[in-house]
């Protein structure tokens, strides 16, 4: 489990197989403690930073919940507006400067490989917990949990990801880890919100299944997994290229009595219409289930990147 100390956590394509499983492993540790002893003491007098210039509701409150259950304290922004970056300060400096004060970092900026910029100014471990549309590696680390809990194993799925798969940090991230796995992979979004080029053709190199379509009800319809995702009103400049995609993909009862076969339903949140809330009920609905697992990941993350697992 040694891989993970002192490590940075900035992209999927950088773990292996064994560090997936060393993951799993000490999350569902850690489930079972919270579930026995509600807190722990392991990180007592390490202090996480939470630095969030873009908004945030799971992540930022899972990563600080994972760290004061272990624990440790936390100091926090919350938004780009409350900090010295809205005087123009690099995200460089604000790395090095608030490792001064905390012994790892969680970072959500709006632009690609800010994360990484962060890490190389940084002497501690620095997460990325969002850059921009690049990478979302501990939501996809949370979602393999999910997905290993929900299904049983994680070998040989067939998994439709659907929504913005061009901007979506979160699938991005998804795909490298389920290509350990030798995932068979559906994506379903509209053609101007394809999965990147240079995604899917990596993929292919390396030898994974992948059919790209607009046809969510044929995806899932192969499917034992779909992956939702919202349309990322944030990222457009064009907001009639917004509304010309938004509203495209509904899971909603009467999709599900079409269906017509059991599945498992993943959904990073926030949602916004892509879910019907009638879909909750639905036993296949795993959505908030996979919230709550994002404390042990979360919890595992930390204690193994400061050496403590
Ligand atoms: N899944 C996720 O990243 O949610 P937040 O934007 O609320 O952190």
């Amino acid at each position: 489990m040694g891989s993970f100390r002192g490590k940075d956590i900035l992209h999927g394509n950088q773990f292996s197989k064994k560090d997936i499983d060393a993951l799993i492993k000490t999350a569902a540790g850690f489930e079972r403690d919270l579930k026995r002893q509600g807190s722990l003491t392991l990180l007592k007098g390490k202090i996480l930073a939470t630095l969030f210039f873009e908004p945030s509701t799971r992540t930022r409150l899972s990563f600080e919940t994972a760290m004061q259950r272990l624990g440790g304290g936390v100091v926090s922004v919350a938004s780009g507006e409350s900090s010295s970056a809205a005087k123009g300060e690099s995200v460089a400096d604000s790395a090095r400067t608030v490792a001064q004060y905390a012994d790892v970092i969680v970072i959500r900026h709006p632009r690609i490989g800010s994360a990484k910029e962060a890490a190389e100014a940084a002497p501690v471990p620095v997460i990325n917990a969002g850059d921009g549309a690049g990478q979302h590696p501990t939501q996809a680390l949370l979602d393999i949990y999910t997905i290993r809990k929900e299904l049983g194993s994680l070998r040989n799925l067939t998994v439709s990801l659907v929504g913005d798969l061009k901007n979506g940090r979160t699938v991005h991230a998804l795909t490298e880890l389920l290509s350990l796995f030798q995932a068979h992979l559906y994506f379903v979004s509209p053609g101007a919100l394809r999965m990147p080029g240079e995604i899917v053709s990596d993929l292919k190199r390396r030898g994974i299944p992948v059919v790209e379509t607009e046809d969510m009800m044929q995806a899932a319809s192969k499917s034992d997994l779909l992956y939702m995702t919202r349309i990322q009103k944030e990222r457009f400049t064009d907001l009639s290229e917004y509304e010309q995609v938004k509203g495209r993909y509904v899971i909603d009862g009467r999709f599900l009595d079409r269906l017509r076969k059991e599945i498992t339903i993943l959904h990073p949140l926030p949602r916004v219409d892509e879910i019907h809330p009638e879909v909750d009920s639905f036993p296949g609905a795993a959505y908030f289930r996979q919230v709550k697992n994002g404390i042990y990941v979360r919890m595992a993350l930390l204690a193994m990147v400061l050496g403590k697992k």
